[in-house]
């Protein structure tokens, strides 16, 4: 960052960013077959959808219903009407696999001092469930959700909601997301932005700029305390 000094804090979105929501529908390959990569596609995509879509509504409805509703419309459109697998895809989602290079990456900005965070859509339950099972809890200061206000991103609310719960504000904290519209969302609220571009989008036409751009999270340490 132009002014390392004043990073205090990172943090990160989860799902995309820290968590591959790609291993939920991967590990059900066995019934999906052909399908799996189309099926964690239209999820994601309806997913996010239907965060938006509610948030502008006014009618809010908690990440794991999102999520579930949008797993019934994805599996519907691809012609699968198996009961236990979508009960086994919802599991999957509480215990998605980490990208590789997560415990390293929080352990290096925890060693400089710099606290660490997850800004998250997810519910607390959802977090909670995630961060156990990918064994990071001890590398995170704060596991922060939507809940607490009641509205998804990209709602300002949010990205000020980690100011207060970490008590930093916005120009002291960097935001890590690897979704585009989140991290410029963030970036336009104040924060220091890297956009993690994981799946090499173009950028986006919205309000905001990152700062920095990487194609995986282990370039951002270096970034924030060089
Ligand atoms: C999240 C979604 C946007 O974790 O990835 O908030």
């Amino acid at each position: 960052m132009s002014q390392p000094q004043l990073i205090r804090a990172c943090v990160f979105d989860a799902y995309g960013t820290l968590f591959d929501f790609s291993s939920a529908a991967s590990g059900c390959k066995d019934e999906l077959g052909e399908q799996t990569s189309a099926l964690t596609t239209l999820w994601r995509d309806k997913q996010l959808q239907y965060t938006w879509l509610r948030s502008l509504q006014g009618r809010h409805a908690d990440f794991w219903q999102v999520t579930g509703d949008a797993l019934d419309y994805a599996l519907e459109t691809l012609g699968i009407a198996k009961p236990a697998l979508r009960q086994r895809l919802m599991d999957l989602y509480l215990t998605l696999r980490p990208f590789p290079e997560v415990p390293d990456v929080l352990r290096r900005l925890q060693g400089a001092g710099v606290k660490t965070a997850i800004l998250s859509n997810g519910t607390p339950a959802m977090l909670a469930a995630a961060v156990a099972s990918a064994g990071i809890g001890n590398l995170l200061d704060a596991v922060i959700s939507v809940e607490d206000v009641g509205v998804f991103k990209p709602h300002p609310h949010v990205y000020q909601l980690a100011c207060d719960r970490l008590g930093i504000g916005a120009e002291n904290i960097a935001f890590a997301s690897s979704n585009a519209w989140d991290a410029y969302a963030a970036s336009a609220f104040g924060m220091r932005v890297i956009w993690c571009n994981r799946y090499g989008q173009r950028p986006e036409r919205l309000p905001g700029q990152p700062d920095h751009e990487v194609r995986s999270l282990t370039e951002l340490p270096v970034l924030i305390c060089p």
